[in-house]
């Protein structure tokens, strides 16, 4: 495993253009516009966040932001994870509520996505990266994972366990096997090196690509089949697995599984659909905007938590996601994967 990357990333110190902002949950279902268009209810159960005109369709010719009323992050896109339900030893599941990030506690759930440059990590170099075009989407990770091995053909899908609020190491490929003070932080951190024609491909994965040697943090060169660097993607999700410690199981195994079974951390995985306005994601790259704390003086406009938290959707599937269930919606048990007993 890459772990010395690992180590790299949570230790660099951000010092240059950096953009970093939260966006609070635009709904909670199962809905899945770029794994399973058009079907109501998807797979397995979903964390949404971003503008309103998220659905079960989004064609590709879709304007986004044309047709978004709102949104729960800074821009129009969507951005989406799996959810975590706990699983009682008697066999009940009852999902994780997720927390407002750090500097973000207020915000309604959701996640914290990242769009990083690589000379973050080296300050003497500037870095220009590409913006992702109106239609372009992508998925990383692996449904079907429950191997360590096959978690391997993925970099940096982690998993912290917070000790404290602002714990960011070590980051884990598998869920931690204990109990988190203060919680569960995922980390899913999107390849960077584009094929400069697809928006999307036919895995929503394949158009994209890691650096051909090195990281993306160690200014790794991108294949010469993916040849455009972009930004790198990052989210956060941070799910509150505090009101579980009394219920944590007799034989100490980690009680959580995503919302489609998998209970080794394996099967990590996350979606992106792009939906900024025009070249507004551009214009941020290339400018050192930082966090959210001076973006505003390149005109980016930042929402307030509040304004964040106002624009959510109603589910349209209606099923019950959130009492003690037999099972996991869409009919989904526990999997541990081979090597378990
Ligand atoms: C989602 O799509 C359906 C069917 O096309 C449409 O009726 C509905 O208004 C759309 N919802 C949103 C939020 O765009
Ligand atoms: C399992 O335990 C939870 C928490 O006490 C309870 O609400 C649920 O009904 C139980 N399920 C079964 C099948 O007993
Ligand atoms: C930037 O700094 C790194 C680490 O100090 C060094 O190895 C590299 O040669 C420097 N690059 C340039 C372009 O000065
Ligand atoms: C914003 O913050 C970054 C990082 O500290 C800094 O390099 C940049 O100059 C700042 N921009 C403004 C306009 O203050």
């Amino acid at each position: 495993m890459r772990w010395n990357q690992l180590l790299i990333a949570a230790l660099a110190v951000p010092s240059n253009a950096l953009v970093r902002f939260h966006c609070s949950q635009l709904v909670t279902q199962r809905l899945d516009p770029l794994v399973n268009p058009g079907q109501t209810p998807s797979s397995h159960v979903h964390q949404i966040v971003g503008g309103d005109s998220f659905n079960a369709t989004m064609d590709p010719a879709k304007d986004v932001p044309g047709e978004a009323t709102c949104t729960s992050c800074h821009s129009f896109s969507n951005y989406w994870t799996a959810v975590l339900y706990f699983r009682h030893q008697n066999g009940s599941y009852k999902r994780v509520p997720q927390l407002g990030n750090n500097q973000f506690r207020t915000a309604n759930g959701g996640l914290t996505i990242y769009y990083m440059q690589d000379a973050i990590y080296q300050p003497n170099q500037t870095s220009k990266v590409t913006a992702f075009q109106p239609g372009f989407r992508m998925f990383i990770g692996d449904v079907a994972a429950r191997t360590l091995e096959q978690a391997g053909k993925f970099r940096q899908l982690t998993y912290t366990c917070l000790d404290t609020f602002v714990t960011r190491s070590p980051e884990l490929i598998a869920f931690p096997e204990r109990k988190c003070a203060e919680g569960i932080m995922t980390s899913l951190r999107f390849p960077t090196c584009w094929d400069g024609k697809n928006l999307d491909s036919p895995d929503h994965a394949s158009h994209m690509s890691y650096p051909e040697t090195g990281t993306f943090e160690s200014s790794g060169p991108c294949p010469a089949t993916h040849p455009v660097r972009t930004a790198q993607v990052m989210y956060e999700v941070v799910w509150d697995t505090k009101p579980f410690h009394d219920l944590w199981p007799a034989d100490g195994r980690n009680p959580f599984v995503w919302s489609f079974g998998d209970a080794t951390g394996y099967a990590n995985h996350a979606d992106y659909v792009f939906g900024w306005k025009g070249d507004a994601l551009q214009k941020i790259l290339d400018v050192p905007c930082h966090f959210a704390t001076n973006c505003s003086e390149y005109g980016v406009k930042m929402q307030s938590i509040d304004k964040m938290n106002a624009c959510t959707q109603k589910a349209v599937v209606k099923e019950d996601i959130d009492g003690w269930l037999q099972e996991l919606p869409g009919g989904f048990q526990a999997s541990y994967g081979p090597t378990s007993a």
